[in-house]
């Protein structure tokens, strides 16, 4: 198991470059289902996610490619496919529910494991039924997978207004896709309106579908009868960006974040200017400037345009050194503070309490061997492992590299002392 041996202590210099948005590309990936002809993606991340939704199509019969430059990625779905995600690929990710819309909306039928459980939480799928169903969609769960398939004499889903129970960022990705191949209009009410939405809604309108709204939280979709290929790039990832002001706001320095969209991080830069960041922004890049010890700073997660729970655990690790004490309240997820006895092993004053966290700043932290549970909580312990004093190993980042391009790659390349350990 890979492992990640940080030295810190240094601050952090120079350009570097944001990758393609894993929460856009796993579901445009899923939308080259929608269609028999050629779908071809760039600025496609190369992360571990990415490879095991190629893998997931491509046990159904799609074909794939890559082509190396530009993180290009081609994909063409026969209508010969098989319309199966089993338990061995989607229990190690649960964005594989992404392909139920489209494989419903195409071919009228899927059998989709159930995702299961994951380290922040039960992550149900509940939501993603029911607006399913509410589109004519009978499903039923049997040992453990989604059987869906359309009722007797019916050979397309149709259009529905759909209100979830709670805003759901994939559900809304898998109403999109379904919704765009229904008869008739679909009215999603409290949709998600996170940027990977709005992304993906441009995809499918380049691939002839009608959406409107996409980006609020009341998206209208007219099915049409198909749906042709199309060329599209996916949109920089906010939390990578997010991720990397938050480290060099932790270590101090000058950065220059490449491709990195200051408008989809609004939440997250408003905190740091309050923190004491000194953040601007142009088209295509954002440049962060921090100095000396900054100020900690409360907040709580909700969803977009809010502080996006995707940055709290690295926020949190910002927050563990800044001077003054401050409070993080999780809304979304149940069980999202497991980086929390980690960063305290690293010498963190911090309590949880429920949904709540109240960290005490503290001059310095201490290097230790710590252990990646999550995604952003290996973020969380890189950016604490680039602060604290003396050598910090970061065990199973397999985690890491689920969402991040390179990252100890791109760290290096700013200054950090960061190397792989195999
Ligand atoms: C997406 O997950 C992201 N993943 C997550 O990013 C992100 O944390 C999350 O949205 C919230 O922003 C992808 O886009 C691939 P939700 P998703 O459905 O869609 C409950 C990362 O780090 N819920 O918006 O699975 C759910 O339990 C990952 O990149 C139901 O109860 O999240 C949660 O409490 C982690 N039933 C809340 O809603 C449902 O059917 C929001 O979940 C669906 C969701």
């Amino acid at each position: 198991m890979d492992k990640l041996r940080i030295t810190g202590g240094r601050p952090l210099n120079g350009e570097v470059t944001i990758s393609g948005a894993k929460n856009a590309a796993l579901p445009e990936i899923c939308a080259a289902l929608l269609t028999a002809d050629p779908v071809h993606l760039n600025n496609v991340p190369r992360l571990r996610d990415v490879a095991t939704m190629r893998l997931l199509l491509d046990n159904m019969g799609v074909q794939t490619e890559t082509h190396g430059e530009r993180g290009g990625m081609s994909f063409v779905a026969p209508d010969s496919l098989n319309p199966e995600a089993p338990y061995e690929l989607v229990k190690t990710m649960r964005a594989s529910v992404l392909v139920l819309g489209p494989l419903l909306a195409r071919f009228g039928r899927a059998k989709v494991s159930l995702p299961g459980g994951c380290a922040i939480g039960s992550r149900p799928v509940d939501q993603h039924i029911k607006g399913l169903q509410a589109m004519g969609a009978e499903i039923v769960v049997e040992h453990g997978y989604m059987v869906a398939q359309l009722p007797q004499g019916r050979s397309r889903l149709k259009g529905a207004r759909i209100a979830t129970d709670m805003v759901t960022v994939t559900g809304t990705e898998n109403f999109l896709m379904a919704a765009a191949l229904a008869e008739g209009e679909t009215v999603l009410e409290n949709a998600a309106q996170e940027p990977e939405i709005p992304d993906l809604a441009e995809m499918l309108i380049a691939m002839g579908a009608k959406i409107e709204g996409h980006g609020t939280s009341r998206i209208h979709i007219q099915g049409v009868d198909r749906l042709h290929g199309c060329t599209h790039q996916v949109v920089a990832d906010r939390i990578e960006a997010g991720t990397f002001l938050c480290a060099v706001a932790a270590t101090g320095g000058d950065v220059v974040l490449r491709h990195g969209r200051a408008d989809h991080l609004d939440a997250v830069i408003d905190k740091l200017r309050d923190a004491g960041a000194q953040i601007e922004a142009g088209d295509g890049f954002i440049r962060v400037r921090a100095s000396g010890r900054l100020k900690a700073q409360s907040f709580r997660t909700t969803e977009y345009p809010g502080f996006p729970t995707d940055m709290q655990a690295q926020f949190m690790a910002l927050n563990c050194i800044a001077t003054g004490t401050s409070k993080v309240t999780e809304t979304i997820f149940e069980n999202r503070f497991m980086h929390v006895n980690e960063l305290v092993r690293l010498g963190a004053k911090i309590q949880t309490d429920g949904k709540v966290a109240v960290i005490e700043g503290i001059d310095r932290l201490q290097g230790a061997t710590v252990m990646a549970t999550d995604l952003r909580a290996s973020a969380s312990l890189v950016i604490a492992g680039l602060v604290a004093e003396g050598e910090t190993i970061v065990d199973r980042i397999y985690h890491l590299d689920r969402g991040y391009d390179q990252m100890e790659a791109k760290l290096r390349g700013i200054g950090a002392d960061i190397e792989r350990i195999k």
